[in-house]
């Protein structure tokens, strides 16, 4: 393990098993129905793919890029689309794929965003949930893992952009971020 980790949260075997749980209660779901999943980049990349692999209804697969900004706190609640759908999800079923809810700003935003294009349904799977996210009212279907506040990177979540292709979740030491 690098000097920049503090230790393993969730392993690679975890994750994987996670994944296929999982994946199955969402076939089961939409048994008969044809799927559209929505990653949001770039945290969502590994949980998309792993995911997308794991299901065996019909699935498409699509992208929104979102940065959310204000005055410089972390999550505002007031994002702005760097990536649109290229797909029309009118009618169709739709299930967004987030590797994190933190704050839930992100996702309460998004979600009015995509139910406003007349959606046959939207639902939502995060891999990870941190205990903020309970402040908003946000109806989130499919959990991977309730989590503790802590700073965590692998499986696509970065710091400054790093540690994305780390294959299980891991949490940053102090010291990386300015800490003892
Ligand atoms: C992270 C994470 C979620 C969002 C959650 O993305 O991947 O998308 O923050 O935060 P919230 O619940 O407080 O709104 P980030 O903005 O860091 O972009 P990234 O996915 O490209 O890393
Ligand atoms: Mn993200
Ligand atoms: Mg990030």
């Amino acid at each position: 393990m690098g000097r920049d980790l503090s230790k393993v949260l969730i392993s690679e075997d975890e994750l994987q098993t996670k994944i296929r749980e999982l994946a199955g209660k969402i076939d089961a779901d939409y048994a008969g129905h044809e799927l559209l999943i929505v990653g949001v980049l770039k945290g969502a990349v590994m949980v998309m793919a792993d995911l997308a692999r794991a299901l065996h209804v019909p699935v498409q697969m699509d992208w929104m890029a979102v940065s959310s900004y204000g005055a410089g706190t972390k999550s505002s609640g007031v994002v702005r689309v760097l990536k649109d759908l290229d797909t029309d999800i009118a009618g169709r079923h739709v299930l967004v794929v987030e590797d994190i809810i933190d704050s839930g700003l992100t996702l309460s935003w998004l979600l009015n965003n995509l139910q406003s294009r007349n959606p046959a349904s939207v639902e939502i799977c995060t891999l990870l949930r941190k205990p903020d996210a309970v402040k908003v009212p946000l109806d989130v279907k499919y959990v991977g893992f309730d989590i503790p506040n802590e700073f965590v990177i692998g499986y696509g979540l970065d710091y400054a952009e790093r540690y994305r292709n780390l294959p299980f979740i891991g949490t940053l030491a102090p010291h990386v971020y300015g800490g003892e």
